[in-house]
């Protein structure tokens, strides 16, 4: 049961940040699937309150390099998600206090599973912290109660010289 301990933990150690990516857009087998791997973490109450929506028009695309401070990197990913979650769930059943932790961290979690599970897929991930919600929230036209808390920038790392 524990053969793998040490190749386990080498994997982890393997993942780095990636801010320069090939110009090639993923199969949408693979965007689905990372997405849906987003969702498989623990989410307080059980709640279905976690949004992941990945952002592929180049409006929108600008919009979110606005709202992460000019980040070159969010702009030239192929792909780039939004993560966060619909607090108007988590207001419902837990109280004031706990809706903006929460809310953090449910967002984190299904962030942090697709950088793990990208980087199993041999993708590269950038988590994207330094973020504006309110050029976000605005120029996205999220619906009442979305707060976004990270980006996730999603790519084929240029520097793994990849033969294509
Ligand atoms: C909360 C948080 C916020 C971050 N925000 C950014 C960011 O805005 N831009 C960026 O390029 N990297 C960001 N990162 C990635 C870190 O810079 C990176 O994980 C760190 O330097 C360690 O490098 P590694 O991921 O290669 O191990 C963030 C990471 C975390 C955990």
């Amino acid at each position: 049961m524990w053969n793998n301990l040490y190749n386990v933990r080498d994997r982890f150690y393997s993942r780095k940040s990636v801010r320069d990516y090939l110009n090639i857009k993923l199969n949408i087998d693979v965007i689905n699937v990372l997405i849906d791997i987003g969702f498989s973490g623990p989410v307080s109450g059980g709640l279905k309150c976690v949004f992941i929506r990945e952002i592929s028009n180049s409006k929108e695309k600008r919009i979110c390099y606005k709202g992460a401070y000019y980040q070159e990197h969010v702009l030239k990913a192929p792909h780039i998600f939004l993560i966060g979650c619909n607090d108007s769930i988590i207001k419902k059943k837990y109280n004031r206090e706990y809706v903006n932790v929460f809310s953090c961290q449910n967002s984190v979690i299904a962030a942090q599973n697709i950088i793990i599970a990208a980087h199993e897929f041999g993708l590269g991930t950038c988590f994207i912290g330094a973020i504006r919600k309110d050029i976000l929230v605005e120029g996205l036209n999220l619906d009442k109660g979305y707060n976004p808390w990270c980006i996730l920038c999603l790519g084929l790392n240029r520097g793994d010289n990849i033969e294509i």
